[in-house]
């Protein structure tokens, strides 16, 4: 089996500090746990210019080598063009949308450090598997270092329509760059789709069968490929912490009440501020469950040295203290709002006794917290799930009581509809979404992504296959 290299920005050692969770740095953390591999990208240090380093830990069958960040790297690629203009634009956010030429520059000179540092360990046989938005004219980079390996490229987050992303200032430049890779994979069809238009419209690429287009180098392929969980660990993993003292003593605290949670990363995108205007009006509409109803919002901090997520760390925390005074009382907080990060564990206990979920983003790729909370569910009496139609999730997921989170007054009614729906439907709903996660977990969107990745290349037979053959849509559940 030809060695696997995973590239992305974000890496999670085993057992080393300072990694933030993700759902790219979970996702691929339990991938390579079962194949091995090399995992290359960002070692999480921001070191003075003139100290960056790159190293190798070796961890049982896993290789890692990451490299630093230099201050001003960090400012311009990470804070600047990935995290002010990409993240934004990529969830439809045009209006928070920040360029800057200098901040694309360091967005480049880090794709080049990256291509430099791989180009001294890629062997020619190696499967380069890149991932996300920071890292999107990699491949290019490295097949003008010569590389004529496989490259495949996967985007975790949504990928907008021509129309949105064409408002990118060098839009001309960074888009088509993904051209450079044999197949780029997706989370959703609507999201390849938008692709497929951007390549016809705005690259006038030839196309060579459906979801397939010719470039003068290479015939490059797209695919839906719906991220998953490791859906039967995860299900163990919650029965077993929901016994923990920990979960035990948040049950304890709640006194018998019902528990609604949400645990996202804090970020604009997750529509944490609408979620805190749909519990206001839940509150407000049905004063039966005051009293009968706590919220448990866990969020983690994340990139906090961008003004808009400082900025909501601020309006977040106020809205769950505004709500807590205008309808708490001595003995029922209804809101409780953490900043920590909780273990993996910790959260499927929690999920597994919440009576239902808030998953509400305002644009999400996937979101895995929505599929973690169907795993960590007791199939006798299982929680519902409350879903934004604009999660990747959605797709899959339609047992869910979808909503739309710019809609607080039908988000209220959904949580109270959660709460008092009876066990018969609740279990029938969670039978099929959970058969869905079953099918589609974490194990087949690598296998189906690296199959599709080892038949793309630019053989006459593969020619043949695409004018005349299926479209490459693995995974799609
Ligand atoms: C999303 C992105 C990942 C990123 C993660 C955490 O899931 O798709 O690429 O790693 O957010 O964000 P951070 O900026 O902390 O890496």
């Amino acid at each position: 089996m030809a060695r696997l290299i995973v590239v992305s920005n974000r890496v999670a050692i085993p057992n080393a500090d300072g990694n933030q969770a993700g759902g790219l740095a979970v996702a691929v953390r339990s991938l390579l746990k079962h194949r091995g591999g090399l995992w290359f990208g960002w070692s999480g240090t921001v070191s003075p210019e003139g100290d960056v380093t790159t190293r190798t830990i070796q961890r049982g069958d896993m290789s890692y080598v990451v490299t630093d960040l230099g201050e001003a790297d960090y400012q311009e690629y990470y804070n600047g063009f990935a995290n002010r203009v990409l993240w934004p634009i990529l969830h439809y956010r045009l209006d928070l949308a920040e360029f800057s030429r200098r901040d694309l520059s360091g967005y480049r000179r880090v794709n080049a450090h990256f291509a430099n540092e791989l180009n001294a360990l890629l062997r020619p046989d190696d499967v380069v598997w890149v991932h996300d938005y920071h890292l999107i004219p990699l491949a290019k980079m490295l097949r003008d270092r010569g590389h004529a390996n496989r490259i495949g490229f996967f985007l975790h987050v949504p990928f907008p329509p021509p129309e949105i992303l064409t408002a990118l200032p060098n839009h001309e430049w960074l888009i088509p760059q993904l051209s450079a890779y044999d197949l780029v994979g997706f989370q959703t069809e609507n999201d390849a789709t938008n692709f497929a238009r951007y390549l016809e419209n705005e690259c006038r690429l030839q196309k060579r069968g459906e979801f397939a287009y010719q470039t003068p180098e290479r015939v490059v392929r797209i695919g839906v490929f719906p991220i998953g969980i490791e859906t039967s660990e995860f299900s163990r993993l919650a029965r077993r912490s929901v016994r923990s003292p920990l979960v035990q003593g948040v049950l304890e605290s709640l006194a018998g009440r019902a528990m609604v949670i949400g645990v996202d990363r804090l970020d604009y995108s997750k529509g944490l501020a609408q979620r805190m205007d749909a519990f206001e009006r839940f509150l407000a509409v049905y004063p039966d469950w005051r009293g009968q109803v706590t919220y448990l919002q866990i969020t983690p901090k994340s990139r906090s040295e961008i003004q808009e997520y400082a900025e909501m760390e601020r309006t977040i925390s106020e809205a769950a203290g505004r709500i807590n005074g205008a309808y708490g009382e001595i003995a029922w907080t209804p809101i409780r709002y953490v900043n920590r990060a909780y273990s993996r564990s910790v959260l499927a206990g929690l999920f597994r006794s919440a009576r239902a979920g808030l998953v509400t983003p305002l644009r999400d790729g996937m979101n895995l917290v929505a599929k973690e909370y169907i795993a960590a569910q007791d199939p006798d009496d299982p929680g519902l799930l409350i879903l934004s139609r604009f999660a990747g999730a959605a797709a899959e997921c339609a047992a869910a009581l979808l909503v739309n989170p710019y809609d607080p007054e039908s988000v209220a009614t959904s949580i109270a509809h959660a709460l008092s729906m009876p066990l018969e439907e609740r279990r029938a709903r969670h039978q099929v979404l959970y058969q869905v996660i079953s099918d589609n977990d974490l194990n087949s969107w690598g296998e189906h992504f690296l199959a599709a990745l080892s038949k793309s290349g630019t053989s006459p037979q593969l020619h043949e296959e695409l004018e005349f053959g299926p479209a490459v849509t693995a995974g799609l559940a």
